[in-house]
């Protein structure tokens, strides 16, 4: 089992002042930063675009990018995405386009890649990509903006994964997206997940320390 990890989501970050936001990440000691990329079609938000996380590069950070492209057409920027400093790029399957052959590119440009299903997609879309991810990221959100209610019902689709995992000796991280909060991310451990996205309950946390601590002792 993966131990458990916390990637902040610097969409809840000061978008003035991005590279300070990463900085409050990484001086916690916290490792992981979550990126989301949005592109007002997949979802009807915008967020940022590669020149942002190239600028954070710039800026000195050195955290492991964990870039969530939420776009209709990701195989169109994963080489972007690389070359702007991403470790992970993950990539929905709702969309039409060749995932498998978009997940090996992610590899052959030298990131970890990740495969990411909406609450209204079943577990088994992703199941024939299983042995080719780094990381399965189960939204628990529709996803688009912060700060919405966490979705239990994704619990199960956690433990069909987890369990698929277990079954066929795979090592992928399992990866949970949208409302996470110590309370929720607990449920997620026990379901199977390991690496934990927050935006809004990290950034709001009045006591940082204490709630990266706790998030690494889950
Ligand atoms: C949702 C994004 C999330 C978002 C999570 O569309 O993919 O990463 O930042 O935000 P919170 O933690 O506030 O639900
Ligand atoms: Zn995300």
């Amino acid at each position: 089992m993966h131990a458990a990890l916390l990637a902040p989501s610097l969409l809840a970050g000061d978008h003035a002042n991005l590279a300070a936001s990463a900085h409050a990440v990484s001086s916690l000691g916290i490792s992981w930063l979550h990126l989301d990329l949005m592109d007002a079609r997949f979802v009807p938000n915008l967020t940022f675009g590669p020149e942002t996380l190239a600028a954070l590069r710039r800026a000195g950070s050195t955290l492991f990018f964990d870039t969530h492209l939420m776009l209709a057409e990701p195989h169109r920027y994963v080489e972007a995405f690389a070359k702007a400093g991403s470790n992970l790029i993950s990539v929905h399957i709702e969309p039409d386009y060749d995932h498998a052959a978009t997940l090996a590119r992610i590899r052959a440009l030298g990131c970890q890649n990740g495969i990411v299903l909406n609450p209204g997609t079943p577990a088994a879309a992703i199941e024939h990509l299983l042995p080719q991810v780094d990381l399965v990221l189960v939204m628990t959100v529709q996803p688009g903006f912060g700060g919405q209610p966490f979705r239990r019902d994704m619990l199960e689709k956690l433990r069909i994964i987890d369990t698929w995992r277990r079954e066929r000796s795979l090592n992928f991280r399992l990866e949970v997206d949208g409302g996470i909060d110590l309370v929720t991310a607990r449920e997620c451990r026990t379901a199977g997940a390991d690496t934990f996205v927050a935006g809004t309950s990290f950034f709001r946390a009045p006591d940082k320390p204490a709630f990266a601590a706790a998030f690494a002792a889950l």
